[in-house]
């Protein structure tokens, strides 16, 4: 039995990694040279069977939220987006060169995030698309196409242009739909606006819709939450995201506007998520992973039926792909053996582009003790229990015996578990597995709170 819910909340609303990779990034070590790099790349694309997914990362947005935690360049001239799209395209030209089989490598997956992808104009969401599609021709049975976009600056041209090249998925930015709450967080984003958008999205023939919701923000309540709840399942969004507002104001410095009398914590916040998990449920939506939900008959809600939910750096995805391409600014790539991150500053990003080189920031070459503890981390938070071997855990015991005694983990000769009120405290629990956090390496706030 779980202890005291309130008592639990405060105790374990400490900083903790996400874990869309591990290790999180703040621990990666390396900066693997071009060579090293490109041949992990190869290695991975190697095996016939192998799958590739491409993220392709648009930074560009016409204002800042100030919740916002993505990398953005902040901007009202849409004339930078050609120009950005062209070195795109010569950085998968790099690559090209370097990995010879990347050309015959069908695609699996095709994801554009940002930033607003849909800041750029129709004409440049072309030449990109289809520049990719020439350059990666071929594409596999199962191919899918998503994007992110911006309620606020996406048009039915845009919709047909992304249609158009095999996109069939389409994510909403909503956060909140109280106009206080968005106006707290510079956001303001009509109800109708979102839910035009959707009957354009349904009209051109897009298969599934996902929202993105954040609990926690300034001014939400659990009356605006249940309200909020209601207005989403109206619109009846396949699937959505409700993720937990992530602060990090030593990083972002616009969150540092935001008080903390004025943002809610730890129990206050979990009861927000709550009063939306609850309405949802209600209506029939499947609750996925930390924090997703679908219908029973998206793939999302298919794949954590059968098992086969994955994670991974774009976060919890119905398919398992052997290598993450990520092109653009600050994007990043993964492969069984290594992670990759371009630089995150766009004008070193473009200078190292146009100079022929791959724009490496930093990177993680993962050692097979890395390897056993991203599975372990990955299938726990995927399915909320995960067989465990001796050792796994030196260093974490006392951890473990507080959660085995708090009523948060059950541990049986062989297997861990999460007990079923205790998904809240599901990062706690991955902790665990996590070797780097035990090691005095970092200094100074790093992480997000795990509630
Ligand atoms: C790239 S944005 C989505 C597309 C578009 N830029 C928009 O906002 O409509 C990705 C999502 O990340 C989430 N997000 C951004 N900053 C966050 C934070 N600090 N904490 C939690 N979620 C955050 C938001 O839900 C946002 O919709
Ligand atoms: S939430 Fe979306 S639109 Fe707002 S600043 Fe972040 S990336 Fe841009």
């Amino acid at each position: 039995m779980i202890g005291d819910l309130s008592a639990l909340l405060a105790k374990y609303d400490v900083a903790v990694p996400r874990y869309t990779s591990y290790p999180a990034v703040p621990h990666w070590r390396d900066v693997p040279d071009a060579q090293t790099w490109l041949a992990a790349l190869d290695d991975a694309i190697t095996p016939p069977s192998s799958s590739l997914a491409v993220y392709v990362h648009l930074p560009f947005c016409e204002t800042l939220c100030t919740f916002c935690g993505c990398n953005t360049v902040i901007t009202r001239n849409h004339d930078r987006s050609e120009p950005y799209v062209d070195v795109v395209l010569a950085e998968l030209d790099i690559y090209r060169q370097g990995v010879g089989r990347l050309r015959e490598r069908a695609v699996s997956q095709l994801h554009l995030g940002g930033g607003t992808p849909t800041f750029l104009p129709p004409a440049a969401l072309q030449k990109l698309l289809s520049g990719l599609s020439e350059r990666l021709p071929n594409r596999s049975a199962e191919y899918e196409g998503s994007v992110e976009v911006d309620p606020r600056v996406t048009t039915a041209e845009h919709l047909e242009t992304m249609r158009s090249h095999g996109l069939t998925r389409i994510s909403l930015g909503v956060q909140d739909f109280d106009s206080e709450v968005l106006r707290m967080v510079n956001r303001p984003q009509p109800l109708e606006l979102t839910s035009r958008l959707c009957e354009t999205a349904r009209a051109a023939g897009y298969e599934s819709i996902n929202f993105d919701l954040i609990y926690g923000l300034p001014a939400q309540t659990p009356a605006t939450m249940a309200r909020l709840a209601d207005q989403v399942i109206e619109l009846r969004p396949d699937r959505l995201a409700a993720y937990s507002f992530a602060r990090v104001p030593w990083i972002k410095s616009a969150q540092r506007k935001f008080k903390d009398e004025d943002v809610p914590a730890a129990e206050a916040k979990r009861a927000l998520y709550e009063v939306l998990r609850g309405r949802l449920l209600a209506a029939g939506y499947e609750e996925i992973g930390m924090d997703h939900f679908a219908l029973p008959h998206d793939s999302l809600a298919r794949a954590a039926r059968q098992g086969t939910l994955h994670r991974n750096f774009m976060g919890y995805t119905d398919r398992r792909t052997t290598a993450l391409l990520g092109l653009g600014v600050s994007a990043i790539s993964e492969t069984p053996s290594c992670y990759h991150q371009n630089e995150k500053v766009i004008t070193v990003y473009e200078r190292r582009v146009a100079a022929g080189e791959i724009p490496t920031l930093r990177g993680h070459l993962l050692s097979s003790d890395d390897r056993h503890r991203a599975d372990r981390i990955r299938t726990l938070m995927t399915r909320g229990s995960v067989a465990v071997a001796p050792g796994d855990f030196t260093g974490a015991e006392h951890a473990l015996a507080e959660l085995i005694a708090d009523g948060i983990v059950d541990v049986s000769i062989n297997e861990l578990t999460v007990t079923p009120e205790s998904k809240p405290f599901l990062r706690n629990v991955a902790s665990l597995f996590d070797a780097y956090l035990r090691q005095p390496a970092h200094d100074g706030p790093t992480y997000s709170k795990a509630i």
